[in-house]
């Protein structure tokens, strides 16, 4: 796909993504199966995900969203982590499971787990669909993982450069030239 010289190589196609989505949302089925979930999306990265793994769960779910500060234009996390837009409802006694679309430094997810936490969740778990490992500054533990990825900066299927590509089907690498 030659939308533009910034989208590099396909690093997961749209099968492969789609695949790993029914697969995860069977999972999930089974280990929230007769329990209050509640999705919580991380704007606007997760968006993507977050609606098809919703609709790969098969048990009735409430779905929220929060937003968090990125990085702006640049490419790497300066750390610094703030709440722009908050859940619409309490999580207090939900089980509440956390999507994001990549686990990079760890720093925001770490933010938002102790964010979170505070406020009296039955339970807290983390689904990432990307985690990059290696660049990881924070420990965070993530309970249902997509794909592990190199350290190379990923847009498509939600992820961005500068609020460009998110609507790729696709992940790509980001082209430097
Ligand atoms: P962290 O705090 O460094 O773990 O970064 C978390 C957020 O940074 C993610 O939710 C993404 O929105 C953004 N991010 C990290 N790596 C990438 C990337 O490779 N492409 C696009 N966004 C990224
Ligand atoms: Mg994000």
């Amino acid at each position: 796909m030659s939308w533009s010289k910034r989208v590099g190589r396909v690093l997961i196609s749209e099968e492969q993504i789609q695949e790993k989505v029914r697969e995860l949302g069977a999972r999930l089925a089974q280990d929230y199966q007769g329990r209050d979930l509640l999705l919580v999306g991380v704007l606007k990265g997760a968006i993507m995900f977050m609606v098809d793994l919703a609709r790969a769960i098969e048990l009735p779910l409430s779905i929220d969203f929060m937003a968090i500060s990125s990085y702006g234009q640049s490419t790497e996390s300066s750390g610094v982590v703030r709440i722009i837009k908050d859940l619409d409802e309490s999580i207090e006694g939900k089980h509440v499971l956390v999507v994001e679309d990549i686990v990079d430094t760890g720093l925001t997810l770490k933010y938002i787990l102790e964010n979170l936490l505070a406020r009296g969740p039955a339970s807290l778990r983390v689904c990432a669909l990307l985690n990059k490992r290696k660049a990881r500054k924070a420990e965070v533990k993530i309970d249902y993982v997509g794909f592990e990825i190199p350290d190379a900066f990923v847009i498509g299927y939600g992820l961005d450069w500068g609020e460009l590509y998110r609507n790729l089907p696709h992940i790509a690498v980001l082209s430097d030239i």
